[in-house]
């Protein structure tokens, strides 16, 4: 049996902005992560899913062409020059929330592309694996930007233009981010086209709004380099700000940024689609047990809190 895992994500600056060509950066999340085991079934059984989370076991050959898990599989094998006649058994599982701005869909991709190259004896690199899971983003997201999968494979602080260009940066002051749910399920589509509604109505505002918004992953990323807490602080709020003016934040959300600016977090935002999902928080050693308490007591269904470096 082989098993391929994957982590989870959160974008620091610049989501939504990203979709129109502003930077963005996002890192890992390794305390939550998905897993994908292959291994080899009877003669004739041709490939079967299993999707451990969702109680569900379906044979590749009868699932729809839009189902992303057989997307995912029917393409890592073309790219690994591999037939579908193999008998297998391609069992899934995620403890990464689904829907929540953590990058659970690109993450179960990259895990089974993982999976699947290594029970092959094949080798793919971070590039491949992330240009495979973006083309699977597309059932998900409609039009992703590609950050998913670009950080989920590279498993590396990105930053990241969106069919530009995509750098790995170092972290000069590992930080901590407390990561809340609001235990509210927030499709990314759903978002990203309400934000596409408000652009064709007023292109000029929100253009602004992405211009002011990728400024600040400019920034965001400078401050990383440097090891400048209190400016990474700063900005998130900066950011969560402009989030708001695209209308992509929600009473959820709010509630819990607001207390963990009270427990004295140094700054917070929503991160990734919005209108529900996960919302950051930056913490340090001594302010993080007293903001992840404020999370839970403001409604937070979960907090992780995740050391980036
Ligand atoms: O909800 P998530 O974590 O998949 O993040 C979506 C980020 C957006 O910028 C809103 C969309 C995208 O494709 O980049």
């Amino acid at each position: 049996m082989t098993i391929g895992y994957a982590p989870g994500k959160v974008i620091l600056f610049g989501e939504h902005a990203v979709v129109y060509g502003r930077p963005a950066i996002a890192v890992p999340v390794t305390q939550v992560q998905a897993q994908a085991e292959v291994e080899d079934a009877e003669k004739g059984q041709g490939i079967t899913i299993v999707a451990r989370d969702l109680g569900q076991t379906y044979k590749l050959n009868e699932a729809p062409p839009d189902d992303a898990l057989r997307a995912i599989v029917v393409s890592t094998l073309r790219r690994i020059k591999v037939g579908l006649e193999h008998d297998l058994t391609i069992t899934i599982s995620s403890s990464i929330p689904v829907a929540r701005g953590l990058g659970s869909g690109a993450a179960v991709s990259t895990a089974i592309v993982r999976a699947l190259v290594g029970h092959f004896d094949k080798w793919l690199d971070s590039r491949a694996i992330s240009d495979l899971v973006f083309e699977t983003e597309k059932i998900h997201h409609g039009t992703p930007s590609g950050i998913d999968n670009t950080v989920i494979a590279f498993q590396k602080p990105v930053y990241f233009v969106r069919g530009e260009r995509m750098e790995i940066f170092w972290v000069q002051h590992p930080f901590l981010l407390a990561i809340a749910d609001t235990g509210v399920q927030s499709p990314t589509k759903v978002a990203v086209e309400d934000v596409r509604r408000g652009w064709e109505e007023d292109p000029v505002k929100y253009e602004g709004l992405f211009d002011d918004i990728g400024t600040i992953a400019d920034m965001g990323r400078r401050a990383i380099e440097q090891g400048d807490i209190e400016a990474m602080g700063r900005l998130m709020d900066e950011n969560q700000r402009l989030l708001r003016l695209l209308k992509v934040s929600s009473p959820e959300l709010e509630g819990l940024i607001g207390a963990a600016r009270q427990g004295g977090a140094l700054g917070a935002k929503l991160s990734g689609a919005g209108r529900g999902g996960n919302m950051i928080a930056l913490v340090t050693r001594e302010t993080c047990s007293q903001v992840s308490m404020m999370l839970r007591l403001a409604g937070a269904k979960d907090v992780i809190v995740t050391e980036v470096s």
